[in-house]
């Protein structure tokens, strides 16, 4: 069985991510999705195990569990969007394998014999963070994991990015020019792009004494 784990797509289906989904046979989306719409275009591929995300919010949204329990082949399986939602018995519980989502930060590890799983965000790009998922293929009750990892856009454009995250984005870029670096290093060091990078430069030179807030607002964000 094939099985594809993502999370935080954040309103965004990257066709590599397409891709992966056509060819599984379940699929699990540990939350934030965003938009009912990306959910049933999500379910066309295979059925899918889904929790709620802080994100998702609506009728659609408040219809997803919270936290979910189930089988694939006889490997038990705990998700929930947050880590800190994962309750502290849980090592009581029988369950062989925990999936979490929220912190957009790839993570497999094992504690207390429980595999705990976070396949990353396959949505926007947050700043330099890389893009990734996780496909899982499970034998004769055995499960191997392993790690995808979707090549960044030639952009890093600003549609890219999670709207709410452009005040810190651009709180960094302003530190970076108080530190004198160049728009070409701004844009390395804070995963931009080139235009976005300059963008926030300009604004913040052509407008002395212009705030995060300001700059944001100009930015028409
Ligand atoms: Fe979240």
């Amino acid at each position: 069985m094939r099985v594809m784990i993502i999370s935080d797509t954040h309103n965004m289906l990257r066709p590599e991510v397409i891709e992966k989904l056509s060819e599984c046979d379940v699929i699990l989306h540990a939350g934030d999705i965003s938009k009912a719409e990306i959910l049933e275009e999500i379910r066309k591929y295979a059925p899918v195990h889904v929790v709620r995300g802080n994100n998702d919010r609506g009728e659609w949204g408040m219809a997803l569990p919270l936290t979910l329990e189930f089988e694939l082949e006889g490997i038990r399986f705990f998700m929930t969007h947050k880590p800190f939602d994962v309750p502290s018995d849980i090592g009581m519980r029988g369950v062989d394998i925990v999936i979490c989502g929220h912190t957009h930060r790839y993570d497999d590890h094992e504690e207390q014999g429980i595999r705990f799983l976070n396949p990353g965000s396959c949505g926007p790009r947050r700043f330099t963070q890389p893009i990734t998922m996780m496909e899982m293929t499970i034998e004769g009750g055995r499960s191997e994991i392993t790690k995808v990892e979707i090549p960044r856009g030639p952009s890093g454009s600003m549609v890219e990015h999670i709207p709410g995250d452009m005040p810190m984005i651009v709180n960094r870029v302003v530190r970076d020019i108080k530190k004198k670096k160049t728009v070409p290093e701004i844009a390395e060091r804070n995963g931009i792009s080139l235009e976005l990078a300059e963008k926030i430069v300009r604004l913040y030179l052509t407008h002395p004494g212009v705030d995060t807030e300001g700059i944001v607002k100009k930015m028409g964000i």
